[in-house]
């Protein structure tokens, strides 16, 4: 590549990293095969592993997208449910068991303090956004279900990772991810990385034929943004610098 190559293709990329922000709110527009194959095969080109691509992908659209949604969203209540229903509430939880979590990782769990605070600031400037205030539970728990609405998108994505592969398979997914979602992005589509849906495996499993030595990491929406302002949210990021560990 020229030197002019290089630059162009530098500004297109920082461009790009720049302005991808997760999508909350999509259009109901199905997303032409071509164009979901086009973005798949780039996400193809993610590095891993030994290139092992230690992953696999379970792409639902149209009435299974649908199914899953619906049989999501019913477990979302039931667990809801069983919170605000106190000890009694939990125990006929545990009892019917359908609403437990049974996903192959934990996705609710205590913040690490050092962590928290970003994840505080990022959670109260959304529900800011929306106008959302702190004490109002309802509304905070209908926003959190849209997550199993996949926020409305025609496209949702399960992504899968090899056990034998330990922690480098979840890591060479999120490259997988990230290269997804850029892709999706310059084409015009908005996606939101969603570890909410990696709550609940068992509907698409009942679905899915998943290989047996593979765990459900996360999910991702995928679809045109509307115009919601929601979709304008900006969470910052700070200074590269802010993450440097300097020598002793
Ligand atoms: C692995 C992963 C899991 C995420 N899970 C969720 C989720 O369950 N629900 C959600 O609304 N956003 C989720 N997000 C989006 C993050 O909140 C978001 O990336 C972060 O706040 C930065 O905002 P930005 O993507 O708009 O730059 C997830 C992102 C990643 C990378």
């Amino acid at each position: 590549m020229s030197a002019a190559h290089h630059k162009a293709a530098a500004d297109t990329l920082s461009m790009l990293l720049r302005t991808r922000r997760s999508v909350r709110d999509f259009l109901p527009d199905p997303i032409e095969p071509a164009l979901i194959e086009a973005v798949l095969d780039d996400a193809q080109q993610a590095p891993s592993w030994s290139n092992t691509q230690p992953y696999r992908i379970a792409v639902a659209t149209g009435e299974v997208r649908d199914r899953l949604a619906a049989e999501l969203c019913e477990r979302y209540d039931l667990a809801m449910r069983a919170q605000r229903g106190g000890v009694l509430g939990k125990l006929r939880l545990l009892l019917r068991r359908k609403g437990l979590p049974d996903g192959d990782f934990q996705t609710n769990f205590e913040y690490p303090a050092d962590l928290q605070p970003r994840r505080r600031d990022t959670g109260f400037g959304l529900y800011q956004l929306l106008g959302i205030e702190r004490h109002d539970r309802a509304a905070r728990e209908a926003q959190m279900r849209r997550n199993f609405e996949f926020f409305g998108a025609p496209v949702a994505v399960f992504v899968f990772v090899h056990a034998g592969l330990r922690e480098f398979s979840v890591l060479d997914a999120g490259i997988w991810l990230q290269s997804l979602m850029l892709s999706a992005h310059a084409r015009g589509l908005g996606t939101c990385a969603q570890g909410a849906l990696a709550t609940w495996a068992g509907p698409v499993r009942s679905i899915f034929a998943i290989p047996r030595d593979y765990r459900l990491i996360c999910g991702l929406s995928m679809g045109f943004p509307s115009q919601h302002p929601i979709n304008g949210y900006e969470p910052g990021r700070g200074p590269a610098q802010a993450l440097r560990i300097e020598p002793r």
